[in-house]
């Protein structure tokens, strides 16, 4: 049994605690170990883009601590909230089988955790391996509160030549006010939020942005050697291309789960996903930007309504000094959809012996359409001005609940906390505010066409990734335009790519399929944070299997509602 190592800064009152919890775990799991990490969120003072701010982060660091644990492990994270915001800390892409109470998504599976208070997210981690990630889920605070989750293979290593080193790469978006200010106000205009000030690699706009030098991520590699980039796009509201000057990636991977090897010289990747790309130092010695800037389909308007900044980071050979000049990639114009076409929609999953197939039988088969509308300004919309934007999903624009969770709401049956009435079809109906909910059995399979509705210059961003909390889906097909149901003859079957978050294009579809093999309330929603409190977004209940497929009652110390 191996047990992370807690850092000084990782002090612990409940050790003693743990300590006599350990014993058993391990016995009931074998060679699994138990990954402890305690994650202080508090305020920490930063100079970025010749401004000092302070920003509130796990740990005094940006990013945050990477988590790294093995497939089949227990991850046990206390979260102590020094900062004066409730919080919560959903772990992307963690299936939490039988452990819905760890999800962390505010008011759907907990209340949050206030200020000065503590939570321990406990849970295993099974059947996936590969780059996932972590980050708060409450408000705009992710834009600081976040980190890489690496999940190793338990044994065997992995489907592709093994790496000399691995290389987190987490892309960022700065705003130089309080985010959480930035928020509030776009919900006082009805607008959404302002535009960032910069995007990041692993915390830095990099050396190109006005005072952005000072903490520009920078990485020795030797020649002739293979590194594996673990990509992770924790932007809050901007899909990113990705390119590193005079190199070329095989991709490996993506939302942690393996592809088939696939060439490419530039990578995309949307709020919420993650991709892993082989990446031989093959070039001249020398120093190399990589570069990361927005994918936006919606550029017509003039100044364009999003980040047009790039930002750096440098690859140095060995032996190269820190003051060579480096060579900038050329990135894709910002509206390169067919760049992005043809990395998004060119994956196929890679089909190892006893990893899941795709259901050949659907039980539900939803048609869910989303998009951006105008409204009228609501009388708590102070600073809106002829119209705010509503966001919707099959015309039901989602309300969080405010006094309980939806998931302790199903536990103890609390009543009209939401609505078994979602509709599997965009009914011709005016949209509407609602908790509705989509109720399935459990080990029932969905299919869900994810049509795109909008391409709308008036409303800015129309590109959506819509991630679902809880399981990895099949993304059987992908398209432009309308979904016309002749193309179910088109479904990859065989070797679909297999993710949690899938980049539906402005006006354009992905079809989906998924088993509900994991009792809860599933959040379904669009990872850019500023169409979440717009209402983009629907929740999954899946119901209680036969024994042992139940949801456990809530931990101990589960935040309480206020
Ligand atoms: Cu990474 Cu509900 O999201």
């Amino acid at each position: 049994m191996a047990i992370h190592k807690p850092r000084a800064s990782e002090r612990d009152p409940w050790r003693v605690l743990l300590v006599l919890l350990i014993p058993a775990v391990c016995t009931a799991m074998a060679s699994a170990a138990v990954v402890e990490h305690t994650f202080y969120v508090g305020g920490m003072g930063i100079s970025q883009l010749c401004m000092n701010s302070v920003v509130y982060t796990a740990n005094q660091q940006l990013p945050g601590p990477t988590v790294e644990v093995s497939e089949g492990d227990t991850l046990v994270v206390h979260v102590v909230n020094g900062s004066p915001y409730p919080i919560s800390l959903h772990w992307h892409g963690i299936f939490q089988l039988q452990s819905g109470w760890a999800d962390g998504a505010n008011m759907i599976t907990q209340c949050p955790i206030q200020p000065s208070a503590r939570f321990t997210y406990v849970f295993k981690v099974t059947g996936q391996e590969g780059t996932l990630w972590w980050h708060a889920h409450a408000s705009m605070l992710r834009a600081t509160i976040y980190g890489a989750l690496i999940i190793k293979p338990r044994s065997g290593g992995y489907p592709f030549p093994p790496p000399h080193a691995e290389i987190p790469i987490l892309l960022g978006e700065w705003w130089n006010r309080n985010v959480d200010d930035v928020e509030k106000d776009g919900l006082l205009t009805g607008l959404g939020p302002a535009k960032s000030d910069a995007f990041t690699i692993n915390g830095s706009p990099g050396d190109q942005a006005p005072c952005g030098g000072a903490g520009m991520f920078q990485v020795e590699v030797e020649s002739g050697r293979t590194y594996l980039l673990r990509i992770i796009n924790a932007a809050v509201n901007a899909e990113l291309f990705f390119r590193v000057a005079g190199h070329a990636f095989t991709v490996v991977a993506a939302d942690a789960s393996y592809t088939d090897p696939h060439p490419t010289d530039v990578i995309v990747v949307a709020p919420g996903q993650t991709v892993d790309a082989l990446m031989a130092a093959a070039a001249a010695p020398g120093r190399y930007y990589m570069a990361a800037r927005a994918f936006e389909s919606a550029t017509a308007s003039t100044p364009p309504p999003f980040d047009t900044t790039s930002a750096t980071a440098v690859l140095r050979y060995k032996g190269v000094p820190d003051y060579a000049p480096a060579a900038m990639p050329a990135l894709p114009p910002y509206a390169d959809v067919v760049t992005a076409a043809r990395f998004y929609w060119s994956l196929t999953g890679l089909v190892r012996p006893g990893d899941p197939v795709v259901p050949k039988t659907v039980d539900h088969s939803l048609v869910v359409a989303f998009g951006l509308e105008q409204a009228s300004c609501a009388p708590d919309q102070t600073r809106c001005q002829r119209f705010s934007v509503l966001a919707s999903m099959n015309r039901r624009s989602f309300q969080f609940p405010e006094k309980v969770s939806l998931l302790e709401a199903l536990f103890r049956g609390v009543p009209n906390v939401y609505s078994e009435d979602f509709p599997g079809w965009p009914a011709p109906a005016a949209t509407r505010k609602a908790t509705s909910v989509r109720k399935v059995n459990y080990n029932d399979v969905v299919e869900v066409v994810l049509q795109n509705e909008g391409y709308s210059r008036a409303l800015g961003t129309a590109n959506h990734p819509i991630h679902l909390h809880g399981f990895n889906f099949f993304v059987l097909a992908q398209g432009l335009g309308r979904f016309d149901p002749r193309m179910r003859s088109t479904y990859n079957l065989v070797n679909p790519q297999v993710r949690n978050t899938v980049a539906v294009p402005a006006g354009g579809w992905a079809v989906i399929r998924f088993t509900a093999n994991n009792p809860g309330m599933w959040f379904m929603h669009c990872h850019l944070d500023s169409h979440l409190p717009l209402g983009l977004a629907m929740v999954f209940e899946v119901l209680n299997g036969p024994a042992p497929n139940l949801l456990p009652p809530p931990p101990a110390d589960y935040p309480k509602c206020h």
